[in-house]
């Protein structure tokens, strides 16, 4: 039993956010660089193959066989076990990005020190708040031309309304970016650079901050601006707890440049302190009652993800499956809670710095892929002890719609069986009109979806398809009596396969008209299948 609470306080497993272009993916590159992980650069992901067009996309997944683009990898920084969760961005984006987020235990959020708090941040942002997941924020390109420290850290309280404490504070910006101040031990780091891109590790030289070394180093003139500046931090400036930290009140902030590596292994360290390790995960019995499952009792995960296999040679689909409690041995035999039988879990596989491997042992806080026979569904629980479920995962707003139909109407009872698979699947969302079933509209929160569904009905069903988009942007559920809800004229109203009304809006600046005119109404961004609870911080 030992062994099992001391593997599971040793794990960290979490996921980077970030608008594209943030630096996302250079700060995984640079985590994996810092755990001795990484052989070249760009390993984490082509860039090239992640900005390439969809259909090149998956020639990419073809290619490897499964997706590496939604699963988790895993390897050790200074002897913490880490996952890191990959939420996709870019074109990629889907409901796979919000889902896997519910597998972390916690978030870093990375923001352009140029550009604030983007869209996609708030989205994923929205996801932590509502799954409870602490969020610690990495202002990034601290190298480049950027915002006032302090107008960043009040931009992340007023849009994402969560407190801010700077962990440290920069010296200097752009290019004369040369350290940070460590505020716990009033310190100076100053950075030293590395060759160019950042491939090797930049060389950190620590200095009291009141020393007369310090002062001659940065100036008289900029280290009395900075002396000013945290003296109004510690002034005005919220106060730090590592219990505010995972009550999700406020965000620890750390100043830094991915791509010269200054400020990045402070952070990386300061991280693996404040993560929290797998934490007990609430659940519903069999008779109703909530019950909570902690990490150490006997295994049990659950689905978040599958990916249809795009490789022909092996016709397999892959479920991951986040463990939440215990020890994963390969050929576990677990109950299926949803189909209430038992299933041998076997060629478990794990994602390590990068390539799949089969795993033997794993533990919470892992993420395992197993093969699908078509048993598995988005949110299925699995455990040694049956008799629960975990929460069931949430549901995000579509942004994008299209009617899709067989091109050869001979292919009608194909393509419906399809598409059956991939609505059982989470791949997509179908909406009808209220009170008739003829009109079907597809919806998805990403392009990405569309296409890989067009591609799966082609390649696995036969059915060519044509597509044709809806000109909505973002739709709202909405929550109150549909009867009293005055629908705006430019809004389309269907209900989901749950039969739960949705609106479907050509732009924001229509839905939040919408959201005027039904003072009495909640238009919900996210629902969560259980409670319907929502979020309307959302469509700020
Ligand atoms: P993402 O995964 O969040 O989408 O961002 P990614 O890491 O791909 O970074 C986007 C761009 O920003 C890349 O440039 C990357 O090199 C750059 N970048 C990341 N971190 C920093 C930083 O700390 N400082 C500066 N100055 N730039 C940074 P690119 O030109 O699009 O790609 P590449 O040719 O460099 O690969």
């Amino acid at each position: 039993m030992q062994d099992i609470t001391t593997e599971i306080a040793n794990r960290r497993t979490f996921a980077i956010i970030s608008h594209p272009d943030a630096g996302k993916t250079t700060l995984t590159e640079k985590l994996l660089l810092y755990s001795g992980k990484l052989h070249t650069a760009g390993m984490v992901k082509g860039r090239k193959g992640r900005k390439a067009a969809a259909s090149d996309w998956m020639a990419m997944e073809q290619e490897r066989g499964i997706s590496i683009t939604s699963s988790a990898m895993q390897f050790d920084y200074k002897g913490v076990i880490v996952n890191v969760l990959d939420t996709p961005g870019h074109e990629d984006f889907s409901e796979d990005t919000y889902r896997t987020l519910t597998a972390a235990d916690c978030a870093i959020m990375v923001i352009d020190a140029s550009k604030g708090v983007e869209k996609q941040t708030r989205k994923l942002f929205e996801v932590c708040r509502l799954r409870q997941i602490p969020v610690l924020t990495f202002i990034n390109k601290m190298d480049m031309p950027g915002r006032d420290p302090l107008e960043l850290m009040n931009e992340v309280e007023n849009v994402l309304q969560i407190q801010s404490y700077a962990m440290n504070w920069p010296i200097g910006s752009g290019r004369a970016f040369q350290g940070v101040v460590d505020r716990q031990e009033n310190q100076v780091l100053f950075f030293s650079k590395t060759s160019i891109g950042g491939s090797q590790r930049a060389g950190i030289e620590r200095q009291a901050l009141d020393s007369p070394e310090t002062k001659d180093r940065i100036g008289q003139e900029l280290f009395a601006a900075i002396r000013t500046e945290l003296e109004l931090l510690e002034m005005a400036g919220n106060a730090f707890s590592q219990a505010d930290f995972l009550a999700g009140k406020v965000t620890p902030v750390f100043f830094a440049s991915a791509l010269t590596n200054f400020g990045v292994e402070p952070f990386f360290d300061a991280f693996i302190h404040l993560a929290p390790p797998p934490h007990a995960r609430s659940a519903i019995k069999t008779d109703g009652a909530e019950v909570l499952i902690d990490p150490s009792s006997p295994f049990s995960g659950y689905v978040f993800k599958l990916q249809a296999n795009m490789d022909r040679r092996h016709r397999d689909s892959m479920a991951f499956i986040r463990i939440c409690s215990g020890k994963f041995e390969r050929d576990l035999v677990v109950k299926h809670q949803r189909l209430n039988k038992e299933i041998r879990l076997s060629r478990p596989h794990s994602m390590l710095a990068g390539e799949r491997t089969t795993v033997d042992i794993a533990y919470a806080g892992d993420v395992i892929g197993v093969i699908n026979p078509s048993i598995f569904a988005i949110g299925d629980t699995l455990s040694i002890r049956g008799g629960f479920s975990f929460k069931p995962l949430p549901q995000f707003q579509p942004e994008v719609f299209a009617r899709i139909s067989p091109k050869d109407v001979g292919k009608r009872k194909a393509f419906d069986k399809g598409c059956q698979q991939l609505l059982d699947e989470g791949a997509i969302q179908m909406l009808r009109s209220i009170g008739q079933d003829t009109d079907v509209v597809f919806a998805a929160v990403g392009q990405l979806q569309f296409e890989v569904m067009q591609y799966r009905l082609k390649d696995e069903y036969n059915v060519e398809t044509s597509l044709n988009r809806l000109p909505y942007d973002c739709s709202a559920w909405i929550i109150g009596d549909l009867s009293t809800f005055s629908k705006t004229t430019n809004s389309l109203l269907l209900q989901d396969r749950q039969g739960r009304p949705i609106a479907l809006f050509p732009s924001l600046w229509d839905k939040q008209y919408a959201i005027r005119q039904n003072p009495k109404h909640k238009l919900a961004d996210i629902l969560d299948a259980e409670s319907s609870a929502t979020n309307e911080h959302f469509t700020r």
